[in-house]
């Protein structure tokens, strides 16, 4: 067991793998702002609660006009821990808008985008775009009243962008009108295009995250000269 286990070790990088993803050094922060440090693992937790819920709604779900609220009614009511499952993925949608609004907040407020994280940066927005998009297409999938007439109302909103606005609303529904094609190319958005895009861009941006290493605390001018006090240091 121990030869295998040094075996894994060597060809697989394991103990360097975990010095630099779990061993490294981080900057101390002070008080409550410590926990403003922890949104971008928290957007991750609920990202991956929603990847295995939103796996399992998959193998219940039927995203045709004819079957579409049916099978949400199945899961609901039928499919063990269903109504659970698909409890978990509807809150998960909100908290992980909520949460990364926050991380992103946070992110601006203590200037951790600037030099030399301008890349981790612009990643980021992409992916609050995706979050956005995960959204937009995941609420149209229930195919009841309210799924129906507010993805109307933005596919509408997005149909009065100057120019090219009637060519995305027309992409967005298929057509001229909303149906069976919307509805079948809203869940591929959902379960195929914006996970592909998502995953690519969670590993660029934790790459650079651990690449960096993340940025220290902000601090008042006055407080770096306090702690510089007595030290010689000239400010
Ligand atoms: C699913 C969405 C996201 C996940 C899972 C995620 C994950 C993380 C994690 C784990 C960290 C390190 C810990 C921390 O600072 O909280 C981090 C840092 C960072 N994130 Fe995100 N993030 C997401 C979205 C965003 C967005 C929307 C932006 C900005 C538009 C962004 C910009 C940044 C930047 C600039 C850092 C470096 C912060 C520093 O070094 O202090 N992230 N992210």
């Amino acid at each position: 067991m121990n030869s295998f286990w040094e075996w894994m070790k060597t060809r697989l990088g394991i103990e360097e793998l975990w010095n630099a993803l779990f061993a490294r050094h981080v900057p101390e922060a002070k008080g409550w702002t410590a926990w403003l440090y922890t949104l971008g693992s928290a957007s991750l937790f609920v990202f991956t609660v929603q990847a295995i819920t939103g796996a399992l709604l998959a193998m219940n779900y039927v995203p045709s006009p004819d079957h579409a609220y049916d099978s949400i009614r199945f899961i609901n009511e039928q499919v063990l821990l269903g109504r659970f499952l698909r409890g978990l993925h509807h809150w998960g949608a909100t908290a992980m808008v909520i949460l990364v609004s926050l991380h992103m907040l946070r992110v601006y407020f203590m200037g951790s985008y600037k030099y030399p994280r301008e890349a981790t940066w612009i990643v980021g927005v992409l992916i609050f775009l995706v979050v956005m998009g995960f959204s937009f297409t995941g609420y149209l999938l229930p195919w009841d009243q309210k799924a129906y007439w507010a993805t109307m109302v933005g596919v509408n909103i997005s149909a009065q962008v100057p120019v090219i606005g009637e060519y995305i609303g027309k992409v967005l529904k298929g057509g001229d009108e909303m149906g069976a094609v919307t509805l079948t190319r809203f869940y591929a958005i959902q379960v195929l295009v914006l996970p592909a895009i998502i995953l690519g861009a969670l590993a660029i941006h934790l790459f650079l995250v651990v690449w960096h290493g993340i940025s220290e605390s902000p601090t008042r001018k006055e407080d770096d000269q306090n702690k510089n006090a007595g030290t010689g240091i000239l400010q």
